[in-house]
């Protein structure tokens, strides 16, 4: 390594996933609002197999998640990693790899799945030669970041770096144990496990999905840019070790809320009940330490649009967590699932926290890789929060009074024992939330594009001399 390298930060890799986030970003909510509006008018699926909502929505779903989610993880993650551990980037040729082969399993997503090869497993829909590149790229990945935390020049290893370790292990064991299978052809395999087993590892890999991918990885970029941003130290650093081991220890055991009333033994059912109510506990001391954080702060909302967003998206983090808990308990389950609450509820986690929280750490990271003091346009981040909340807001509540309506008429009887509704009068009653999802989709979309067009001129203004000054390493004294 030349003293030049070894001296400042990798922002070059940094650069290259953010950038992608925000493109990733625009194709899979793009994707989402199409979907939103087949299912208020399914003309829209305009009789063509590739663009039928079957194949659309796992298309949706892979590029929010894997693709945006994915790449805000890989650009905050290796920004946060150098920083704290004071140190660049280890295998900076292996990080680079990182970057590609991520892209390419993006690309075979996007080819794959409209063309309906799938192996039908929820999230983890991709074929078993694209599953292989997942894991050579997930384990580069793993030591590209533990390989920069073992070189840190810093004596502890900050907290958020224990959230990102944390995702990083656990993607890996998820994916490669739900995802073993037989192939039979290039394009076609079927999993080694049956019946109910199946279900349980799907639903183990599904719920911890949501709780590693979703949840641990963008705790630990909460835990570096809300102190970041707030110029304030984290609440409780006591706390923030207790909520990781916490959520690490209860998470995996609540997958088993995804099958109430199903196959699975009874048991498994209300283990994973009793586990998705104690895991309100760690979630809420997170979301709590992240906003207190903010104490001796909270003036600096009135100004900063970017506190704004990582403040906001605590507050769904809070919200989701509470109402997880509560759709796990098995009687209120047995009205909520299979309905839109269902989807409410992943829409609060997925636009008010997971989305929101990384808008808000790329707008604090963008300027710096680039060498910029900040975004090219300060309103224009202000108009961005607004839509998203606006958004996030019309899409959750109109699918709160869809679920709820749908539950109740499905279950509804006559004195004589017989339905009341037909399953089509459910439908027709969900006709107007759909119509308010789609436009509430339609505005956090159109705010992703006012990133796009912000990134864009800040990106153009880009000055090479200031982001490698910010780049450079400060001398530690051991
Ligand atoms: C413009 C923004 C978005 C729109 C309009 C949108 C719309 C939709 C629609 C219409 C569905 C299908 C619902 C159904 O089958 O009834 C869906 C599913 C889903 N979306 Fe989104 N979405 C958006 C953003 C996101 C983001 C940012 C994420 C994740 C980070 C996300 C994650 C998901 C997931 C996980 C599902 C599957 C839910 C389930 O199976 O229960 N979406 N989305
Ligand atoms: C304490 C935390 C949480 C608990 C206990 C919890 C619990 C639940 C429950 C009970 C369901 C419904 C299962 C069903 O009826 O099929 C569900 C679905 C879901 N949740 Fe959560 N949730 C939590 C937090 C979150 C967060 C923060 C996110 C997103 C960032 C999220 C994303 C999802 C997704 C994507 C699904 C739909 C899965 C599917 O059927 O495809 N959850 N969750």
């Amino acid at each position: 390594m030349s003293t030049a390298t070894s001296t400042t930060y990798n922002y070059g890799v940094v650069r290259q996933f953010a950038i992608m986030t925000v493109i990733w970003g625009i194709v899979g909510m793009l994707v989402g609002v199409v979907i939103a509006a087949q299912l208020a008018f399914p003309e829209l699926n305009l009789g063509l197999p590739w663009t039928s909502f079957g194949r659309l929505r796992p298309l949706h779903t892979n590029a929010v998640i894997f693709a945006f989610g994915g790449c805000a993880l890989f650009a905050t993650s290796y920004y946060a990693v150098q920083r704290t551990c004071q140190t660049r980037l280890a295998f900076g040729k292996l990080a680079t790899f990182t970057f590609w082969g991520w892209q390419l399993v993006i690309l075979l997503a996007a080819l794959t799945l409209p063309l309906g090869i799938t192996t039908s497993k929820e999230y983890a829909e991709l074929e078993w030669p694209i599953d292989i590149l997942i894991a050579v790229v997930w384990v580069s990945y793993a030591v590209v970041f533990f390989g920069t935390v073992m070189q840190r020049k810093t004596k502890h290893i900050y907290v958020g770096n224990w959230f990102f370790g944390g995702f990083i292990l656990t993607v890996a064991l998820l994916h490669i144990v739900n995802n073993i299978e037989l192939p039979v052809s290039l394009t076609k395999s079927y999993s080694v496990y049956a019946g109910a087993t199946d279900a349980m590892i799907q639903w183990w890999y599904g719920h911890n999905a949501v709780g590693f991918f979703l949840t641990a990885g963008f705790l630990g970029m909460m835990y570096y840019f809300v102190p970041k941003q707030a110029g304030r130290p984290v609440y409780s650093y006591r706390l923030s070790i207790v909520h990781f081991w916490a959520l690490i220890a209860v998470y995996i055991w609540a997958g088993p809320h995804h099958l109430h009333y199903t196959a699975l033994p009874d048991w498994a059912q209300s283990l994973g009940m009793v586990m998705s109510l104690i895991l309100l506990a760690p979630s809420w001391g997170g979301m709590i330490n992240g906003m207190m954080t903010l104490s001796g702060a909270w003036h600096k909302l009135r100004t900063d649009p970017i506190l704004r967003f990582l403040v906001v998206s605590l507050a769904f983090y809070g919200m989701s967590t509470f109402e997880g808990p509560m759709m796990a308990i098995k009687t209120v389950n047995a009205l909520s699932h299979y309905t839109d609450w269902t989807i409410g509820h992943v829409h609060a986690g997925a636009l008010g926290w997971v989305a929101m929280v990384s808008m808000g750490a790329l707008y604090h990271l963008i300027p710096k890789v680039f060498g910029r003091e900040q975004m090219y346009s300060v309103g224009l981040i202000n108009t961005h929060f607004w839509m998203a909340t606006i958004g996030t807001v019309l899409y959750i509540a109109s699918m709160w009074v869809n679920g709820i309506a749908q539950g109740l008429m499905w279950r509804a009887v006559n004195t004589d024992g017989t339905l009341t509704y037909s399953f089509v009068e459910a439908l027709e009653a969900s006709h107007p939330g759909f119509v308010v999802r789609m436009i509430g989709g339609a505005i956090f979309f159109t705010g992703m594009l006012v990133m796009a067009y912000n990134t864009y001129r800040t990106v153009r203004a880009a000055n090479p001399a200031e982001y490698e000054a910010d780049a450079r390493i400060p001398e530690v004294a051991h």
